[in-house]
């Protein structure tokens, strides 16, 4: 993992090897029809399930592939920093701006890929506020602006590895979990940070539909908080989250599934007994609290040993714990991961 200090000019610099392979529309197509057919007859594969085919069509339509194209200026009017020399530790390329920021997952505003940034400009995320509580010495409610303005902000390069087998590679801009955590001042009793997403139907019509048990809510262990990697969201590319993007604050949890990186929180709780999440509570044979990156142990219902980057073609080899494993592996030390998924 490479860590981007904002402000300062320090650069990681590692060769790139662009993949130019695109796609054959036709063979995405049909895909993409198998799917939609499947999805039709299973209403639960439509609750969580890979998207047909989109990250094809994205490369088909230009491409990730190549660190020099990433959220080049023009097109996305990205020009904070030349990102095109921002790299990750492993070379690998970043996630075009333009795909990070219109294939997502938020089910408060759709289940498609496309309907976060199609429909997410009801959600107004200024003014905001988040109640830190529960097993705290200092609960609070703060302003977005009260609740960031003490931290230093950073960007930092991570994978994210959605549970639908395909990934990015995006800069997000924020602040350790665990400063904010020291902040608040756990008490003895502390064990499990919940954090809840805004519940508001009228700014998330989403959930008008019953699709998950609203509002969305995450936990981690205070330990697995408390590790330097988590962070607490507030943009991407440098600029502020776009509302498909969680704006103004989502949790990053790189080395765990997707689902755990939690968009829009309002509200964090430090609390004694492992929180009911929303996925897991939806479908617990499927989707567990921990949900760290394990390509040893499939989904139910399809692969976990490869995944496929959004603007690339060819699939590659999950790596363990999302390939943080170096860093958080102590972390599950004696636990058994088949079980505690
Ligand atoms: N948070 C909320 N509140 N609602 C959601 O539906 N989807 C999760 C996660 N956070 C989700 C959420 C899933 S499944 C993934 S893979 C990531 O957000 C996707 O983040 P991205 O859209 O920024 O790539």
């Amino acid at each position: 993992m490479r860590i981007h200090i904002h402000g300062s000019d320090e650069i990681r610099s590692s060769e790139i090897t662009p993949e130019r392979i695109y796609m054959n529309r036709r063979r995405f197509v049909g895909r993409a029809a198998k799917l939609a057919a499947a999805a039709a007859v299973s209403p639960s594969l439509l609750a969580c399930a890979p998207s047909p085919g989109r990250s094809e069509e994205l490369s088909d339509s230009g491409g990730s592939g190549e660190a020099g194209r990433s959220g080049a200026p023009g097109q996305s009017g990205i020009q904070e920093r030349d990102w095109s020399a921002v790299r990750s530790e492993l070379d690998e390329p970043l996630t075009r701006y333009e795909d990070v920021t219109t294939y997502n997952n938020f089910y408060e505003f759709g289940t498609g890929k496309e309907d976060p940034a199609k429909n997410a400009h009801t959600l107004r995320p200024r003014p905001w506020s988040i109640a830190v509580d529960g097993e705290v010495a200092r609960p609070a409610i703060y302003d977005l602006e009260d609740f960031v303005s003490p931290h230093r902000l950073e960007d930092r390069v991570y994978r994210l590895r959605c549970v639908e087998a395909w990934s990015m590679v995006v800069p997000w801009r924020g602040f350790p979990l665990a400063d904010l955590i020291r902040r608040v001042e756990p008490t003895g009793k502390a064990r499990f940070v919940e954090f809840t997403t805004l519940h508001d139907p009228e700014q998330m019509p989403g959930q008008r539909r019953g699709v998950l048990d609203w509002p969305y809510v995450e936990g981690l262990r205070l330990d697995e908080a408390m590790h330097p990697l988590a962070l607490l969201a507030t943009g991407v590319y440098g600029r502020d989250l776009p509302n498909q993007n969680g704006a103004p604050l989502r949790l990053v949890v790189p080395w765990k599934y997707g689902f755990k990186s939690i968009k829009s929180i309002v509200h964090l709780r430090l609390t004694e007994e492992m929180p009911a999440t929303a996925w897991a509570v939806a479908a617990p044979r499927e989707y567990g609290f921990f949900a760290n990156v394990n390509p040893e142990v499939d989904h139910p219902r399809w692969s976990q040993a490869r995944e496929r980057r959004l603007g690339q073609l060819r699939k590659r080899p999950t790596l363990m714990f999302n390939g943080y494993a170096e860093q958080v592996e102590q972390l599950y030390a004696g636990m058994d991961l088949r079980r505690s998924f």
